[in-house]
């Protein structure tokens, strides 16, 4: 498990907050988290400051995994909701708490289950590969889930050589060009990372040089095409750490920068368009999360039924990565 990312003493408030205001939530926050043996997870998106009261930041995948191994009682997810889902499909016993109740992904409600049903019926030889972004129930109608992190393994992987490969066509695409199997995208996507286009990957390309271009996966073909590495973000965070280069322009939500900053003062990082933005995830705010502990409010519940189908896939993916 990695570290908390900050203490106390280097955090700030953010614009429009008071010192006071800002001292008193993250007091209440650490006080509750005390009281009901909780753990708080944050995606590496989420705000800031939000990020500095979390146990533990990273990536989809990390947070599946920190889910299923805590010894918590609650766990307070913030992030959205179908990451909250995902502690309660693979830790049942455990009171999941997602701090914004309104925090959800577009791309997540680009598919139902009939569309799955509908897509099964036209491929009937191909697998499901069902990217995390989904609701309970798509998982339920899934042979194995993925994330950013491990999509090309988990495709390897899975025995069928066709896979239908949902919701997010440009994931689904860049797998398809990495493996020998024939991939069927889905056509979804997120509304956030389709905004970065190839025209400002080269521009910024041209400004800086030296830098290297990290891009995640939900980003277009085109932009993909011009990146040197295409990485889930916990990725991006080591891939930084790691490389010998000093600057980095970056393709993904901006909120990513917060904790690469931190972990590698020695180099300039860029995002590499303001647009980056994903609104869901900078609704959970520090007030949202003192709120929803003190009011134990937003407690996801799953129908049984349901949550152990889902399981199944999501535990697959698990013991493949
Ligand atoms: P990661 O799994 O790479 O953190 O991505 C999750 C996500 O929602 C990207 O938009
Ligand atoms: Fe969903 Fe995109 Fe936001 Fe990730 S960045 S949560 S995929 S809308």
């Amino acid at each position: 498990m990695e570290k908390p990312v900050s203490t106390l003493d280097e955090c700030t408030p953010p614009t429009g907050m008071s010192v006071g205001e800002f001292e008193e939530l993250r007091s209440k926050i650490f006080r509750l988290k005390k009281e009901m043996n909780a753990l708080i997870v944050a995606h590496n998106y989420q705000r800031p400051e939000v990020q500095d009261i979390a146990d533990f930041v990273g990536d989809s995948l990390e947070l599946a995994r920190q889910g299923k191994e805590t010894g918590a009682d609650v766990i307070v997810l913030c992030g959205v909701r179908f990451m909250a889902e995902n502690c309660v499909i693979v830790n049942p016993s455990r009171t999941v708490l997602l701090a914004e109740g309104s925090a959800g992904c577009p791309m997540a409600d680009m598919i139902e289950v009939e569309d799955v049903r509908e897509w099964r019926a036209r491929y009937p030889k191909a697998a499901v590969v069902c990217y995390v972004n989904t609701s309970a129930a798509v998982k339920a109608e899934s042979d194995v889930c993925c994330t950013s992190a491990n999509a090309l393994q988990v495709v390897d992987a899975t025995p069928n050589d066709e896979i239908i490969f949902i919701p997010d066509q440009n994931l689904g695409h860049w797998v398809s060009t990495k493996t020998t199997k024939k991939v069927y995208p889905y056509p979804g996507f997120c509304v956030t990372h389709h905004r970065l286009t190839a025209g400002q990957v080269r521009a910024a390309r041209e400004a800086h040089p030296e830098a290297k271009v990290i891009a995640h996966p939900e980003c277009t073909a085109e932009v993909l095409a011009l990146a040197d590495a295409v990485l889930s973000t916990s990725q991006m965070i080591r891939y930084v750490k790691e490389s010998s280069a000093k600057v980095f322009l970056v393709g993904t939500e901006a909120g990513l920068l917060h904790r690469m900053a931190r972990e590698n003062p020695d180099k300039t990082l860029y995002v590499i368009s303001n647009a980056l933005l994903c609104p869901n995830m900078k609704r959970t705010t520090l007030r949202s999360v003192a709120t929803t502990m003190e009011l134990e409010r937003n407690v996801i519940k799953i129908p049984e039924e349901i949550r152990a189908r889902a399981q199944r896939a999501l535990e697959r993916m698990l013991q493949i990565s």
